[in-house]
Parts: C-alpha cells; structure tokens; sequence
C-alpha cells in the first residue's frame, strides 16, 4: 500500500495554499492544545471486533433529523471556503449532492443560499445570533427559501477565541467577496449586529418559531447543557468544540460524547466533530451513540487540493474505510456499531456501564 490520502491532504493542501491561509485554516486558539490532540483522542479508543457475523454488505447509511445520508458524515460548517478553491461552498454542495451526503453551510459562506439550494444538496444553515436578535431575521429566512433544511445555532461563540498569529493575518486585504454573502451590506453598521453574549435557551424557540425548522445546538460539551438544550426543544445537539478554536483545553469530544449521549436518550440526535479523519472513527463515533460525525479542516484540504473533485474523493475515502471497518468490526449497520468500544484507554473508564 502508498500512503493513505486523508493521512498526505493537510501536507499536500499546505504546498497549494497560501501560508497564511493554510495558517487560518490549520490553526487552533491559544496554546492550540485542545486542536493538537483532537485527533489523538479517537486513537485513543481501541474496538473488541464481533466475529461470525454476515458483513457482506454493510450498511452504511442512517438518517439525520428526516434526511437519509449514505454514510455517517457531514461536513461541518467553516469560513472562507472559498480561499481553498474559489468554486468553495458550491464545489462542497455538489460533492455532497452526488454522494448523498449533508453539508453545513457558515453564516459567514463567501456563496449565496440561493446558488448552494441549486444544487441539490441536503444543507443545513449554521447561525451565530446577534445581539439584536431580530437583525438576524433576513438571513435565516434567505435560508429558509433556499431550501435550508435546519438551523445549527454555534453557542461555543460569544466571543472569538484569541489565535497567536506571526506577522500579518488572513484578515487584511481580504477580498470581501469571500465572506458574508448572505448578509445585507449595511448589516455590521446596525446597532445590535454584535455576536450576542446573552444566548439562553430561548434562543433555540426563537430560531424554530421563526424558521419553522429544526433547530441543532453545535458547541455542546456537557451532559447538564445537553439535557437543557433538549428540554428547550433542541433536536440534535452537536458535541463540538469548534476544532479547538475557541476555548483551549477543553475536554475532548471524544470524551464528553458518551456522558451527553447518556443524557439525552432518545430525546434527541447526537452529532460530533474535532479529528474525525477516518472510516474506523465514523465506526467509534456511532459505537459511542452519535448517530452521525462532521469533518472541518479535511473538507478545506480536499477542496483546496480538487474543488469539488477532491472532497468526493474524501467522501469516497472514508465510505471505503467505513465499510472495511465495519466489516472488521463484525457490524453489519450501523446499529450494530453500539458496544463495540468496551473502553476509553484515554480515561481508563469502562464504557460498557453506560447505557448508549
Ligand atoms: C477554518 C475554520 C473555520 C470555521 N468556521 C466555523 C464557522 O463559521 N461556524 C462554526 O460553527 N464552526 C466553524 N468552524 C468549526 C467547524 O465547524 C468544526 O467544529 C471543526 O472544524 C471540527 O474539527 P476538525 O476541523 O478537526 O474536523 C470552523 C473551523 C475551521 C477549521
């Protein structure tokens, strides 16, 4: 065997990128520790295999919140996708289209709604709440009319995590055409157009009152959260935090998913993100009760590599892990997946107690 692609997309994607957008893209915020042991933390869990079971056809696919996806994986929602490859979200959505997948679009996309809705994609619109809330009422109904089928409300934002950044940023003399295309022109001069710091639970009937879509929380990392954004009438909650751009050294999501899964029941869907990079961790991730996982900087590497060429090849890559997973794993659906990881060698704890 060559070396696996997901293993050689960051290195390739860093020879065709800017430094410092590849800097944008890769970096986490302060010491950048909870960003560096993301993708550790699913090396971390280790699979007791069934064996004579019939995998000769796994079945990959699941559905999240009413829409059927071909594999356990979206792609989460990231600024200036357009600075990897300039077709950026549309490239993402057709990819997505064809392979039956979901994406997550920025409210910061450098695309409109109305061109992502063309192509056929499933897509979620991901928001981040203004002071004034009401501001926020033209966007989310362009993305209601372009066929959003969800809303994820990003809470692990009230402010933007400080990144150390070496000389200029990404920021200046940036093209504005890359940034915020669904936004009114004049939206950053209105009183209360700031990232609110006084988010409650309210906000999440507020958003489905207004959209009459289901509403995500993304940035969830406790079990008692968890439990508050269900009981406020959340329909999935996303343990996330944010590749590690936000707060630094939180807990791993790997770490929190079983105790939030545990919280929430059958209440609501589970969903996570932060160093999913393969097939197997699509298996850990379902096997810990998440009913689907999200990819960030790997979608940024693949377009800026091939646009929309190259993140089918990354849904094509991990389909092709997950069914050799799942058929080493002895698990015929993804509902065989639960039980498959007895324990954490990261915590030492035995996750066999904990009902998924
Ligand atoms: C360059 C970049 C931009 C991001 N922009 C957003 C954003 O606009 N909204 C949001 O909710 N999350 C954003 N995220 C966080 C991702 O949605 C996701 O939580 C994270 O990237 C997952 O970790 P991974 O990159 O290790 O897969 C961004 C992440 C990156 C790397």
């Amino acid at each position: 065997m060559t070396e696996r692609w997901l293993d050689s997309i960051e290195a390739r994607a860093r020879d065709v990128l800017p430094e410092l957008v590849h800097r944008y893209f890769a970096q986490g915020a302060r010491g950048g520790v909870s960003a560096a042991e993301a993708a550790a933390a699913w090396e971390g869990l280790r699979v007791a295999p069934r064996v004579l079971q019939d995998v000769t056809d796994p079945v990959l696919g699941t559905s999240m919140l009413g829409t059927a996806v071909t594999l356990p994986l979206g792609m989460a929602p990231t600024t200036l996708q357009r600075m990897a490859h300039p077709d950026g979200e549309l490239a993402v959505a057709r990819a997505v289209a064809e392979a039956g997948s979901l994406m997550v679009v920025s409210s910061n996309a450098g695309t409109t709604f109305a061109e992502i809705g063309t192509t056929g994609a499933a897509w979620w619109l991901q928001a981040y709440l203004p002071q004034d809330r009401s501001i926020a009422e033209p966007l989310l109904a362009r993305a209601v009319e372009a066929g959003a089928r969800a809303v994820v409300l990003t809470v692990d934002t009230p402010v933007v995590g400080t990144k150390y950044d070496d000389g200029p940023t990404i920021w200046e003399g940036l093209d504005p055409g890359m940034l915020r295309a669904n936004f009114d022109p004049a939206y950053d001069d209105l009183p209360g157009s700031g990232k609110a710091l006084d988010l409650g639970p309210a906000d999440i009937d507020w958003i489905q009152k207004h959209t009459g879509l289901p509403v995500v929380v993304k940035g969830v990392l406790r079990p008692d959260d968890a439990r508050r954004c269900v009981q406020a009438g959340a329909a999935a909650i996303w343990v996330s935090n944010h590749g590690g751009r936000q707060l630094d050294r939180t807990v791993s999501t790997v770490a929190a998913l079983p105790d939030i899964v545990s919280s929430v029941g059958r209440a609501a869907e589970v969903y996570v993100d932060g160093g999913v990079r393969s097939g197997l961790d699509l298996v850990l991730a379902t096997a810990l009760g998440a009913t689907a996982a999200f990819v960030g900087r790997p979608v940024l590497w693949a377009l800026a590599l091939d646009g929309q060429f190259g993140v089918a090849t990354l849904l094509e890559s991990f389909r092709t892990e997950l069914t050799e997973a799942m058929r080493l794993s002895g698990a015929a659906s993804l509902a065989d997946t639960p039980g498959l990881v007895p324990m954490s060698v990261q915590t030492g704890v035995d996750l066999r107690k904990r009902p998924v």
